[in-house]
């Protein structure tokens, strides 16, 4: 019981043997990191949810959904940019909760943040192969629809989800500088995206579409926050570059911070310029924002933008990941996975091995099963995770007033309360049948847990 208990110490944090800074490769500025972020955070969320969210729950006021939302995230991104700072270490929430709790909670929570991030990846994967199918119409072209559709829905197979999972798994493979600067390219063109879309919008803004601007009042507003939370997860990927950027102490909290306001920024502004420049009612699309534009007589723009999405839904790929490798890594070499997925690449100084075996079973997972029933499982996930670090963040305040905090989270802990406050409010409104996955996936992780501690003894 004690062993289950066991903390590590910040000073096993700072230092490069335990932690296998020798191995992976500090390369990553604030820059990249920011553009890391950003790459995480827009894709499924501002290209297919906002659409849905709007005509279906919140009416014109989704923007203040996107504010709610990205205020939930905003209190436990100062907790994250606190602990990142302070702890570091590529694992994440996964190394905080080892520091403030122990080890069985750092198991926990690393075993809900590798489905987080793998289910995220399997399910934009499924969204990035129905966006792909649209591209390819714009172009006059066609793949059969046995190989856009999974077996249980009377396809073949997703080809095109296939082979995105397995392209990015290449890509991570090859080394995260290459990825860093794939990403950047990447997260320059969705940017350019949404600026065509902001640009040619503006002009047909008509504030009479705001009128009535709660048509499904306050519950509404709140339905719609629980539902547009999933475009703002990913900023927390961020955290487990810590072993590769080249200032992680000054540069995390600035990576971390710096994407969410300017990914909050573009929300607002585009969910605004939605509703104010057609009805929200017409809104329930699969790609409401190049939609509206090509409705609005903008073609050629709105199939770029279409192309833009498919950016941005690979760049969130790219990084969900890129961030679920790191945290495995960190595990393993905790020696609470298998120590022979701790092995780097040779040549690449990248955790192939364990890219290579979850890439494989995320492509197949996303090829053969509809991904979406379970996409909430995301939600739940982020959201737990959350939880842990804003409880972290306090925990450590008291039980370790002298730890060195490079950035600390202002006004005591009122933000990180507020955080766990917003964190369980959006966790019980989440369906029963999502908690009920989420339990499953729980206790089957103590099992394993349980079973590996007396392998280890
Ligand atoms: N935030 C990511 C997205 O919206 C998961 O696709």
């Amino acid at each position: 019981m004690k062993g289950m208990l066991r903390k590590k110490k910040i000073e096993d944090f700072s230092s490069d043997d335990l932690l296998g800074s020798k191995h992976l490769k500090r390369c990553l500025t604030a820059l990249d990191l920011t553009l890391l972020g950003i790459g995480a955070v827009i894709g499924a969320g501002i290209f297919i949810l906002t659409g849905i969210a709007a005509a279906t729950e919140a009416g014109p006021a989704i923007t203040l959904s996107f504010v709610i939302s990205g205020l939930a995230c905003a209190f436990s991104a100062l907790s994250y940019a606190e602990l990142a700072s302070a702890i570091g270490g590529c694992g994440s929430v996964y190394g905080y909760a080892y520091v403030g709790f122990g080890e069985i909670f750092a198991w926990i929570i690393g075993w809900d943040l590798m489905l987080e991030y793998a289910v995220a990846c399997g399910a934009v994967a499924i969204g990035w192969s129905a966006y792909f199918n649209k591209v390819l119409t714009l172009f006059k072209l066609q793949i059969p629809q046995q190989f856009l559709t999974s077996p249980l829905a009377g396809g073949i197979l997703d080809l095109p989800a296939f082979l995105i999972m397995m392209t990015v798994t290449l890509l991570l493979v090859l080394g995260i500088k290459n990825s860093a600067r794939v990403n950047a390219t990447i997260v320059g063109i969705k940017l350019v995206a949404i600026a065509i879309f902001i640009a040619v919008a503006s002009p047909y803004v008509n504030f009479n579409h705001w009128i009535p601007f709660m048509p499904f009042g306050w519950n509404g507003v709140m339905a719609g926050a629980g539902m547009v939370f999933f475009a703002y997860i990913g900023f927390d990927a961020v955290c487990t570059a810590a072993e590769e950027a080249i200032n992680p102490k000054r540069d995390l909290p600035k990576g971390i911070i710096g994407s969410l306001i300017i990914c909050t920024s573009i929300y607002v502004l585009v969910a605004g310029l939605l509703t104010l420049v057609v009805p929200y009612s017409s809104l329930n699309t699969a790609s409401p924002v190049s939609d509206v534009l090509i409705r609005l007589g903008h073609g050629l723009a709105g199939s770029l933008i279409a192309v833009g999405a498919l950016a941005g839904l690979t760049t969130v790929m790219l990084v969900m990941f890129y961030g679920m490798s790191r945290i495995t890594y960190a595990m393993a070499r905790d020696n609470l996975l298998p120590k022979f997925l701790t092995e780097v690449h040779p040549r690449y100084h990248t955790p192939a091995r364990i890219l290579l075996l979850a890439g494989v079973i995320i492509a197949g997972v996303a090829a053969i099963l509809p991904i979406k029933d379970i996409a909430e499982l995301v939600n739940i996930g982020t959201l737990a995770a959350f939880l842990m670090v804003n409880s972290g963040v306090i925990m450590l305040r008291y039980s370790q007033p002298n730890m060195v905090r490079p950035f600390r989270t202002p006004f005591g802990i009122l933000l990180p309360s507020l955080g766990i406050v917003f964190c369980i409010y959006l966790m019980i409104s989440l369906p029963w049948v999502t908690w009920l996955r989420f339990v499953v996936w729980f206790v089957s992780g103590l099992i394993f847990y349980g079973v590996n501690f007396f392998r280890r003894k």
